[in-house]
């Protein structure tokens, strides 16, 4: 719930804090503003004119649900916990410190949900821009206060409030995580490497992660964030039947750049399950 991670929040203007107003249906800033929090949890916290952007849709975070409801991608869930377990140690974070545990891009907070059964007593915030997932996420777990807003902005939370962020397949802002990161904070960024989904890619006519992703995301990082051990790699076969296989294409990208009966139909020819390699890295980082 939000009055879990009042004291993380922010107002996205001017970085005054924020406290709930109203029985929390209100986060008022010291400057003065307000912001409704939605029927569903969530509050949007956006300066000026608004999001510029709506993030992912609501067939893409339906089929998001499906896909990691079925368990496919159970590695990738248990490397970013175990990622953020040894963040908490480095620094030496006891769980009774209720320890902030920020997810940005979060999706339908699959990832967050899991980590904060495992590091019990931690609180999370939920970031994501899109307005369905962050329905998703204002339910996801008990622990967890669902926000929309803009990485690219500056993120409404407070200097040094942050134990650890996780940034899994989602956009990043290495600048404002270092901002927001205490002071032995630490930022652990699950991206996909060349070689994912590898066998769908020509049956179903879709593009190959791009090489060089860890080498973009370091250089991207440098003077904010510096790497605390080498990247993890988590290779993984999964069997996939042709609805998480339609369920896999429609929470990506992919989903926007073919049409949908093209697509159905590419999926109608598959065989009936398939292996199908998942590839990611993990890699951790502290401000630099
Ligand atoms: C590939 S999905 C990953 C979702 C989730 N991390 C997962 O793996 O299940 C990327 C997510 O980033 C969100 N997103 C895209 N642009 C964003 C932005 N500028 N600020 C915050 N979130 C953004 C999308 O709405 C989407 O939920």
């Amino acid at each position: 719930m939000l009055s879990d991670i009042i004291d993380v929040l922010a107002d996205p203007a001017d970085g005054t804090p924020l406290s709930g107003a109203d029985d929390f249906t209100r986060l008022v800033s010291e400057s003065g503003h307000s912001f409704d929090v939605a029927r569903q949890g969530y509050v949007t916290l956006a300066a000026g004119a608004g999001l510029r952007h709506q993030g992912d849709s609501m067939e893409m975070v339906l089929a998001r649900e499906t896909f990691l409801s079925r368990g496919h991608f159970a590695p990738f869930v248990e490397a970013v916990t175990a990622g953020v377990h040894d963040a908490l140690d480095d620094a030496a974070v006891p769980d009774t410190a209720r320890p902030v545990i920020a997810e940005i891009g979060a999706g339908t907070g699959y990832y967050l949900s899991h980590t904060l059964d495992d590091v019990e007593g931690a609180r999370g915030v939920g970031m994501d821009i899109s307005v369905h997932a962050a329905k998703h996420l204002a339910r996801c777990h008990p622990r967890v206060g669902a926000v929309v807003a803009d990485v690219w902005e500056r993120l409404p939370m407070r200097d040094t409030s942050v134990d650890a962020i996780t940034v899994v397949f989602a956009p990043r802002n290495a600048a404002e995580f270092a901002r927001v990161l205490t002071e032995g904070g630490q930022a652990i960024f699950l991206t996909a490497d060349r070689g994912h989904l590898a066998e769908l890619r020509e049956p179903l006519g879709i593009l190959d992660v791009e090489e060089g992703k860890i080498d973009r995301l370091l250089e991207q990082a440098a003077g904010h964030l510096a790497p605390v051990t080498e990247p993890e790699l988590i290779e993984f076969p999964m069997t996939l039947d042709k609805e998480s296989i339609a369920a896999q294409i429609g929470m990506s990208p992919s989903a926007r750049h073919i049409e949908a009966g093209e697509l159905a139909r590419r999926i109608a020819d598959l065989p009936e399950t398939m292996q199908v390699t998942a590839r990611a890295h993990v890699t951790r980082m502290g401000r630099a």
